[in-house]
């Protein structure tokens, strides 16, 4: 069976997916299920918003430490004319009382974890040992051991597990992987994609609660009047102590799903590059000039990581790391067959024998033709939805599989694959560059696994 026929059956079969397969069942997974939110900063009140329009979930109990996001996130359910939430409180980011007790009293069937991606790991754990399933933002943990036991854990007690990768249901993504399918680019030989996004106005700020872009230099906890609000209070001292690529999945999910990783593929080596780190100390010198204090701080992080990723099938994959520099946000996708590619950054195809040749297609004619059903089925329900309404699409997700009791369309092996490629990166590059190998997550079972993401319209 080749890949396209091994899709169309299991397409085909997809309806058997909604048996359960994990042996997990929750007390309302069928009926309404209660859903927890640990953390409602940024990020965590748009998954809030999305999970408030939907009658089929009851958002049951949120938790955070920050005094700010905990009011904004009551204020939504009365915008919403929801019932408030149980709220449960810790005192700063290292106390893990609040969500401890909230996993133990809230009566959850699922939690949405939405804090730094140091307490991903830990949380994540201590969900599926209690039994709620978990819907994670990116990433799954920090250090290779994490990922690991991340992994242990949902497969000794089986509990759902999706990582929230987002970009996986970009219009554009869901098309271009809808073209992979039916065989348009030939079978695909190589992929670029990455994280490049000017980050120096979310890496610092004033630490004034509700301002999170810009208006300072200050970065990390709150100390003596000095310290930064949501993403600069943690993200930012990822970048003083790491060098490596330190937000894959939004690159690497589409790509993954294009070339069917885990399902008939894998990743199997990885080397990875960083430049001089520069970017975030102009940032500090020219906005807060060169006698602040942070001025001093000397950041780990290369400007621009690139890392190389070798596949099973032979494709190659080359990611970006790109977040200190002046420059535009793209995720810079490129999709390259036998036939022909499509690029992100000049929103262009080129299939041979259809387009002129050496000449670029508008994109998004070929997107028109071949728009996903996904977005056919539910793009009025994601307007208005975060980053141009694929955050409706992963909230959907996550949902309509719980609900389903079938298997995560992003599942656990996707979630550490992606995420550990972190790790493996800081290896490669504290190394010399070198090459190191991908673990084999799923132990073998990647040769026999069949397709199960975005195969229809459902979810
Ligand atoms: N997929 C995407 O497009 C996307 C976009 C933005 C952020 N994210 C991810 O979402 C996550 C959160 O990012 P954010 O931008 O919302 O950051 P944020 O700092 O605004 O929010 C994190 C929240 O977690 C809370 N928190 C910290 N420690 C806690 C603890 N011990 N107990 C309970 N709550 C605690 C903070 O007070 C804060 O409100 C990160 O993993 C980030 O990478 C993903």
């Amino acid at each position: 069976m080749n890949r396209r026929e091994m899709i169309a059956a299991a397409a085909a079969t997809a309806g058997a997916s909604a048996l359960p397969a994990s042996g997990w069942t929750a007390t309302s997974a069928n009926a309404r299920p209660k859903i927890g939110i640990i953390g409602v900063g940024m990020r965590g009140r748009v998954h809030l918003a999305e999970l408030l329009k939907r009658d089929d979930v009851e958002v049951a109990a949120i938790c955070d430490v920050d005094p700010w996001s905990l009011n904004a996130a009551q204020a939504a359910f009365d915008t919403a004319g929801k019932p408030r939430p149980r709220v449960f409180e810790g005192q700063n980011q290292d106390d893990d009382a609040g969500w401890r007790e909230m996993l133990a009293q809230a009566g959850l069937d699922a939690v949405f974890i939405v804090t730094p991606w140091e307490q991903h790991a830990p949380q994540g754990i201590a969900a599926m040992e209690a039994g709620i399933a978990v819907g994670c933002e990116v990433v799954a943990g920090i250090t290779l051991q994490d990922h690991w036991d991340v992994l242990n854990v949902q497969k000794r007690t089986r509990v759902p597990y999706m990582l929230l990768e987002n970009v996986c249901y970009r219009r554009d993504v869901l098309a271009a992987l809808n073209m992979v399918r039916q065989g348009v680019f030939g079978d695909i030989l190589h992929l670029e994609g990455g994280y490049q996004h000017d980050l120096r106005e979310v890496k610092f700020n004033a630490g004034v609660p509700g301002q999170a872009y810009g208006g300072g230099v200050e970065f990390g906890p709150m100390k003596d009047g000095r310290g930064g609000w949501s993403e600069a209070r943690w993200r930012t001292e990822h970048s003083v102590h790491r060098n490596g690529d330190l937000y894959p999945s939004h690159g690497i999910g589409p790509c993954a799903m294009a070339i069917d990783i885990h399902r008939g593929n894998r990743f199997t080596r990885l080397t990875s590059y960083a430049t001089p780190a520069r970017g975030l100390h102009n940032h500090i010198v020219a906005k807060g000039g060169a006698d602040h204090p942070n001025a001093r701080v000397r950041f780990a992080l290369g400007d621009v990581v690139t890392t190389m990723i070798g596949c099973h099938g032979g494709q190659t994959i080359l990611l970006s790391h790109d977040t200190s520099l002046p420059r535009p946000y793209s995720l810079g996708f490129r999709l390259q067959g036998e036939k022909g590619l499509w690029m992100d950054i000049n929103k262009s195809v080129h299939i041979e024998g259809v387009s002129a040749p050496h000449r670029w297609d508008a994109a998004q004619d070929w997107f028109d033709r071949y728009d996903h059903p996904l977005w056919q089925a539910h793009a009025e329900k994601a307007e208005g939805a975060g980053h141009g309404g694929m955050d409706f699409f992963v909230v959907h997700a996550f949902i309509e599989a719980l609900k389903a009791g079938a298997p995560m369309p992003i599942d656990i092996y996707d979630a550490v694959a992606w995420s550990a490629i972190t790790p493996l990166s800081e290896a490669s590059i504290a190394g010399g560059n070198v090459t190191v190998d991908f673990p084999d997550f799923t132990d073998g079972a990647w040769e026999n696994r069949s397709p199960i993401f975005a195969l229809d319209g459902r979810y």
